[in-house]
């Protein structure tokens, strides 16, 4: 692949597989790639969902859209798009491991399977699709890895314990594997989101007394992200009110923030 900065006028990424296609942020992010001119994949469980994304955007910017119907907590169903994403032929320069689901209770009270359905969601999946396009773009001297991880990484969270405790996995190998890849021309990038209008919520049964200015919209974080991987961060969290947050929850006294923390998570 030819380097970003050498490359001929064209969509910045060529082809990029988004993961979570179907709602919310990664349907926002499929938008916006597609308006920009790159071919997608997207990947989720709902085919309708992915055909009907895949339709308006081939109607309205003229891009290739693959459908990839894919559970991720299925490792038969993953190794169809880890094979998708180590394909030499057709190469992905952008990769956004974006699906994921939340949840909370007390751990006492969770069952053991579902907490293990969230680690296959929002960490394994992430690091085998990581594991699969890395190399290639290595190869390839260019490439993109945007990871939606969330401010909930920045801090334990009782009650929403696993969930924090994905994120925070999930930002700390985005860090570190964008130092490794950076002088091969790969930008990895963490992106970590508040609160966001998505279906997220609605499915976690969660967040419904947050109060309204918290909330961002999922192409704002798209947006945000896609400006992020371009320049080259690591890190993009959308929204100037978010930033501080996350910097409060760095600096200030770590048995502090977990106290607030679980106030809040009991309330969510
Ligand atoms: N919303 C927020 O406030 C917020 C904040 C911080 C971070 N995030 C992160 O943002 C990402 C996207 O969430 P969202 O807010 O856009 O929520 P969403 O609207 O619920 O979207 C989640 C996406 O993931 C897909 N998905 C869920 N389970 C899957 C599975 N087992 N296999 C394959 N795909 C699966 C869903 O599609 P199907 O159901 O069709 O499979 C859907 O496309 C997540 O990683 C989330 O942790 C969200």
């Amino acid at each position: 692949m030819t380097p970003a900065s050498s490359r001929p006028a064209g969509p910045r990424w060529a082809v990029a597989l988004v993961t979570g296609a179907s709602s919310g942020i990664g349907a926002a992010f499929a938008r916006r790639l597609a308006a920009a001119g790159s071919d997608l994949v997207v990947v989720a469980r709902r085919r309708d969902r992915l055909e009907e994304l895949a339709g308006e955007l081939a109607t309205a910017h003229g891009v290739h859209v693959e459908t990839l119907v894919a559970d991720l907590t299925d490792a038969d169903q993953l190794a169809l798009v880890v094979a998708r994403l180590a394909d030499a032929d057709r190469p992905v320069d952008l990769l956004v491991n974006n699906a994921g689901a939340g949840g909370h209770g007390a751990y006492a009270s969770l069952a053991v399977d579902d907490v293990e359905a969230m680690i296959r969601l929002n960490l394994l999946a992430p690091v085998r699709l990581t594991s699969a396009a890395l190399p290639g773009m290595v190869a390839r001297g260019g490439g993109g890895i945007v990871n939606v991880s969330s401010i909930s990484g920045e801090q334990p969270i009782p009650f929403v314990a696993t969930y924090a405790a994905t994120k925070a996995f999930l930002t700390s190998l985005s860090e570190s594997l964008h130092e490794e890849a950076r002088d091969k021309g790969v930008t990895v990038t963490a992106v970590l989101p508040g609160f966001t209008r998505s279906e997220f919520h609605d499915r976690a049964d969660m967040g419904r007394s947050i109060p309204k200015p918290f909330w961002i919209t999922a192409d704002e974080v798209a947006a945000a992200a896609l400006e992020a991987v371009a320049r080259g961060q690591a890190i993009s969290v959308p929204r100037f009110s978010y930033r501080v947050l996350v910097a409060l929850a760095r600096h200030a006294p770590r048995g502090l923030v977990r106290r607030v923390a679980g106030m809040v998570g009991r309330r969510t």
